[in-house]
Formats: structure tokens, C-alpha cells, sequence
């Protein structure tokens, strides 16, 4: 509990920019700011594949702007990005498989988008503090654990070599241009306001959304792969401490949560709040050639400098996470 006791800076009257605000971390980060005194814009282009939803800020849309723009128009970027104190960069096609179907979208999204708006501050506010919210996806298949960020990076998608691309130019632009951004490598995240309503998103949300309709769901190979599990809150907090941290910048470091467990695990803790049934079965191929077996972090580098530890395990952040959907199933799927 002492992690939320340490010293943040001071967000009351900062302006900040959320690019992804209306999607699952980007949207319970506005939140929080909001809370906290910030005066906070939200950027999200709401396509209808991805995970934006109205229902994310609902009950909160007088206290934040939102702007409904596309991260790829670099002409209405360059004016966004004026005059804010802090931008979190959380706009992204998170989808693995599809990006593998559609590279050259992913590409555009989840990287040439990401250079476009380091040379939007560089040119038009170079003074802005950036936060990248990037993914252990870029290490591929662990080739020890827990993954450290020495571990080699060997993507096994698109999606993976194309936010580790991006995630490069945030380093560069620290060391080059000396601006001021820090990248979090984030692990299998979930909680309120998460993408759930198709398959697209990894297994978490689609356990998730059947076990809440109360529909059979199929666990791939033996159940046993291991993962360690973020819940939102925590993530949000890793953001809010690593924002205002000279001594991160031009980094990138792993979240994690000490705790890992198999997905059977997941699946089981599920059924504590769902009448959740389940199936193993064989990998489908498609799944198969980008799976990355077992992955759990190493995060003492981030937590070493700024005391950030998780604070929800498993079955606590479900249960909570199971209280959120209940109600509202018809605003998410
Ligand atoms: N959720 C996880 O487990 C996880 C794990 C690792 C990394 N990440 C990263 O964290 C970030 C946020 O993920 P999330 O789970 O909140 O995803 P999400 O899909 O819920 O949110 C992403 C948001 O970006 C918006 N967006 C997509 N393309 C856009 C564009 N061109 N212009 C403007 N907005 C656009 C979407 O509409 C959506 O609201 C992503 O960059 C993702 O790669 C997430």
C-alpha cells in the first residue's frame, strides 16, 4: 500500500493530451486525471474495429474534452499537440492476429503515426513530456524468464515490430532532440472499460465476454502457459508515477505483476463470479504461429526507481472487473 503514499507531481491544472482516450487504459487514465485536477483532452479517432466506446467516459464527459481526430492526420496532430504540459500516447490497433491480416494498417497506426507525433512536439512543442504505452509483445518467445528488458527482442507479429519501431523513435528523439519521452512495456492488462465485444483482442477480453454471456470457452494447447496479469489501476498508476521523471526519460521499462498464472488459472479464478464453462482445446494454427508460450517480467528496473508495485492480484481485480460489466453488457457487447 505505500506505492500510492509516494510523491507524484502535481497534475492539478497540468494540460494534458490522451491520444486513445476513449479506449480501455487510455479512457480509466483520463479518469484519474480528472480526478486529480487535470485539465485533460481526449484524442480518439473511434473506429469501429478498435477499442473506443462512449460508454468509457460516461458521467464524465463535462469534466474533459474530447475530440474525435484520427492520429494519422498529422495536420490536425501538429495543432494538439500545442500548449499541453503531457501527452500519453495510447492510441494503437492492438489486435495481434490482425495485424498479421493487415500489416500496412498497423504499420500506420502503431508506427509511421507514433513518428508523426514526435515530429508534431519537436516542432511545435518540444518541451511536452510523452508517455508511450508499448508492450511485451515486442520480446517475442521468452527466451528466459522472467523477461528482463535485456531479453532480445524477436517480435513474432507485425504488431510487435512496429510498436518496438515506434517505441525506438521515442528513445532517439530523447537522445537526439533531448525530448522528454518514456516508454512502459505493458504485460496482459484487463479491468473496466476493456475491448471485449469481438475475438480480435486476445484471449483476456474474449474469456471475459463468454464468461459474462455465459458461453462455453475454448482454452488453447493445455492451459498451462503462464502470464502475468496487470489490472488497470495499477497501469494507470505506473503512468502517473512515470510521468514528471527526468531520470526515465529516453527509457523503456516493463510492468509485470510478481504474481503469474495459468490461463486454466485465469479461467478458474473466473468462475469464483461467472458461471464460466470451459473446453481445451488444440491450438488453431493462426493462433499458433504467433503464440509466445510462457511470459512473465521482470519490472525491478521500474519499480527500483520509482517504488511503482501492483496492488490488485488476480482475484480481486476480476471480481471487480466481473461488477463493472454486469450491468452494462448491452454498452460493451
Ligand atoms: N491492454 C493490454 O493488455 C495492452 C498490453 C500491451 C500494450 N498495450 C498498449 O496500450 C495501448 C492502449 O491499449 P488498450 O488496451 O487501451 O486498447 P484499446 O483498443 O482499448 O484503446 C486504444 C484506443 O486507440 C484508439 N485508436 C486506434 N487507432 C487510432 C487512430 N488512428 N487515431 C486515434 N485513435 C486511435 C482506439 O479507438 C481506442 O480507443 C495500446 O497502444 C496497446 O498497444 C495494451
Amino acid at each position: 500500500m505505500a506505492r500510492r503514499d509516494q510523491p507524484m507531481i502535481e497534475f492539478s491544472g497540468k494540460k494534458v493530451l490522451i491520444l486513445g482516450g476513449m479506449g480501455f487504459i487510455g479512457s480509466n487514465l483520463a479518469i484519474r486525471l480528472a480526478d486529480l485536477g487535470a485539465d485533460v483532452t481526449v484524442v480518439d479517432s473511434m473506429l469501429a474495429q478498435y477499442g473506443g466506446n462512449l460508454a468509457n467516459l460516461d458521467g464524465h464527459q463535462d469534466r474533459l474534452h474530447i475530440n474525435f481526430s484520427d492520429i494519422r492526420d498529422s495536420h490536425t496532430l501538429s495543432y494538439l499537440v500545442r500548449d499541453v504540459d503531457i501527452i500519453y500516447s495510447m492510441a494503437g490497433q492492438t489486435s495481434h492476429v490482425e495485424s498479421m491480416h493487415d500489416p500496412f494498417t498497423d504499420l500506420e497506426i502503431n508506427c509511421s503515426s507514433q513518428l508523426s507525433i514526435l515530429e508534431c512536439c519537436r516542432k511545435f512543442n518540444p518541451q511536452v513530456e510523452i508517455l508511450y504505452a508499448s508492450t511485451r509483445q515486442i520480446y517475442g518467445r521468452p527466451q528466459y524468464l522472467p523477461v528482463d528488458e535485456s531479453h532480445p527482442i524477436v517480435p513474432v507479429d507485425v504488431n510487435g515490430i512496429n510498436k518496438y519501431a515506434a517505441e525506438m523513435y521515442y528513445t532517439l528523439y530523447h537522445k537526439v532532440h533531448g525530448m522528454r519521452c518514456t516508454s512502459l512495456r505493458l504485460t496482459n492488462t484487463y479491468g473496466p472499460r476493456q475491448h471485449l465485444r469481438d475475438n480480435k483482442q486476445g484471449f483476456v477480453g474474449i474469456f471475459l465476454r463468454l464468461a459474462l454471456s455465459g458461453e462455453q470457452l475454448r482454452v488453447f494447447g493445455d492451459g498451462q502457459q503462464l502470464r502475468d496479469f496487470n489490472y488497470v489501476d495499477d497501469v494507470v498508476d505506473a503512468f502517473l508515477m512515470a510521468t514528471g521523471r527526468e531520470d526515465l526519460h529516453g527509457g523503456a521499462f516493463n510492468l509485470g505483476h510478481g504474481d503469474k498464472h495459468s490461463l486454466l488459472e485465469f479461467v478458474q479464478t473466473l468462475a469464483e463470479f461467472t458461471d464460466v464453462s470451459y473446453e481445451i482445446v488444440p491450438f488453431p494454427p493462426e493462433h499458433k504461429a504467433i503464440d509466445i508460450g510462457d511470459y512473465y517480467a521482470d519490472f525491478s528496473l521500474f519499480s527500483d526507481k520509482t517504488t511503482w508495485v501492483p496492488q490488485v492480484d488476480l482475484k480481486s481485480g476480476l471480481e471487480r472487473t466481473v461488477n463493472y460489466f454486469k450491468t452494462r453488457q448491452n454498452l460493451y457487447w
